[in-house]
């Protein structure tokens, strides 16, 4: 029996064992104390699967880090990349490309609104930075807006922006960004005890804050449409459009960071598009082309693409738009419509993870609460129901969620895990039956974290 990339079982053991060790002397890895972490070697992928360095094989219930929406290896995509190798590896952005020229239109194409002209960069942090420059230098204004609870990437402007304990050590360069609170009902600032109240509450904190600001100093506010790592709160009815006719009244940018609710993660194209709010720019990354080659950009409204008509837009990156990276977008995205896998997430969210989520909750004590749509989930976990302790605390862990983390593993199943939480986050084209053993996998493994309730 050989493994999907034709490996036998004996030279996947050999090749992890090297990579590990080569890992360990070489690699300095991302947010991690290097010598406390013993990483995970994959030597193959399919579809939902990954193998890991000792032959097993698990449900890959985190999409590496919320990318792989198409699923692992998808034959089309892999095709592209290795055709685009054969033909045309890699021009200067101010050249014009094929693969790049297409890769604009489809997403022009689906993208909310007129947001019609593309910018590409290499990752979600270079568009965050991108968006919020674009956003600066068109309004002539500094001040930038968003939320606690928010991550919009690991570089200077995007790592200061983020609502996160990351951006702590990162914190001397924030100049100009303001943080405030956003919609998350169930740990409420505002003393809400409904989502109408929540919304309101909320959009009225946030009139406040740009009272107190000066709505003439604020050029943009960055918002997850329904942020991802920070937890996964889909905003209530309201708040959305509340945002954006803030926005207008005071001649702000609203900037939707998509990277990685978009491209079907919640069982539409883009998670603004459930709440019928154009933004002024949507960033994007991650699902675009499932990170087969990195790819990030900023999707831009023509009122702002004018700006820089006459006038050069000072910013660039040698691979924007790379063909590789594009072209496996264009295939990413012809396939996502030819399969229905905008409509695959969107019934498995309806049809088996929502509903098998709560009937979990239903069992396990230690679920406070399940929030999610299409292949996008939270589980909040909690010490006590009645206080909602979390398991662990904000921006740490606990002896409870590293055994959660470990059983997970242990039962052949990969999920995202951030503080008290545990995403349930597979591939968009995750199969019912597939669906159902990750529950399945789930329930063992909540198992342990009920040890730890009151
Ligand atoms: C909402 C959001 N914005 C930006 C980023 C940063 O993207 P990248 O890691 O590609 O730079 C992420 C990554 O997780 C994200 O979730």
């Amino acid at each position: 029996m050989t493994l999907p990339n034709g490996l036998t079982p004996e030279a996947a053991s050999q090749q992890a064992a090297r990579a590990y060790e080569l890992d360990r002397r070489h690699v300095f890895h991302s947010w991690s104390a290097q010598a406390q972490i013993n990483p995970m070697t994959i030597t193959a992928t399919q579809g939902c699967y990954v193998w890991d360095g000792d032959g097993n094989r698990l449900l890959d219930f985190s999409s590496q880090l919320v990318n792989t929406n198409i699923g692992h290896q998808h034959p089309k995509v892999v095709a592209a990349v290795q055709e685009q190798a054969a033909t045309l590896c890699t021009v200067a952005p101010q050249h014009v490309n094929a693969a790049r020229s297409e890769a604009a239109r489809l997403i022009a194409e689906r993208t909310p609104g007129e947001l019609n002209k593309i910018f590409f960069t290499n990752g979600g942090a270079e568009a965050v930075e991108h968006a919020v420059r674009m956003a600066r230098l068109h309004t002539g204004r500094y001040k930038v807006l968003t939320r606690y609870r928010s991550y919009h990437g690991g570089t200077e402007t995007a790592i200061n922006l983020t609502g996160d304990p990351r951006r702590w050590p990162n914190d001397h360069g924030n100049a100009g960004v303001v943080h405030f609170f956003g919609p998350f009902l169930y740990r409420t600032q505002f003393h809400a005890s409904n989502e109408t109240e929540e919304s309101e509450r909320a959009l009225a904190h946030l009139e406040q804050t740009i009272a107190f600001e000066g709505p003439s100093t604020i050029a943009a506010i960055v918002l997850e449409s329904i942020p991802g790592t920070a937890g996964i709160m889909v905003p209530p009815p309201g708040y959305l459009a509340g945002v954006r006719a803030l926005c207008d009244k005071h001649g702000i940018i609203l900037i939707a960071d998509e990277v990685m609710s978009g491209f079907g993660r919640t069982g539409k194209w883009f998670a603004i598009d459930h709440f019928d709010v154009v933004p002024d720019l949507l960033t994007f990354a991650k699902g675009v082309n499932s990170g087969y080659v990195p790819l990030g950009g900023v999707a831009i409204s023509p009122a702002i693409a004018a700006t820089f008509d006459d006038r050069a837009y000072p910013g660039g990156l040698t691979y924007s738009g790379h063909p590789l990276a594009t072209a496996a977008a264009v295939a990413t995205i012809d396939a996502m419509a030819d399969e229905r896998i905008i409509e695959n997430a969107a019934d498995i969210g309806a049809e088996v993870l929502g509903p098998g989520l709560r009937e979990l909750a239903a069992r396990h004590p230690s679920i406070g609460e399940v929030r999610g749509t299409g292949v996008f989930w939270a589980l909040e976990l909690v010490r006590d129901r009645a206080t909602r302790e979390p398991l662990a605390p904000y921006g740490g862990t606990s002896q409870a969620m590293t055994e959660v983390a470990a059983e997970c593993r242990a039962a052949g199943l990969l999920v995202f895990i951030n503080f008290n939480r545990l995403h349930v986050v597979p591939p968009c084209v995750v199969s019912a039956a597939e669906a159902k053993e990750g529950l399945a996998l789930l329930d063992q493994a909540l198992t342990v974290a009920d040890r730890h309730t009151v």
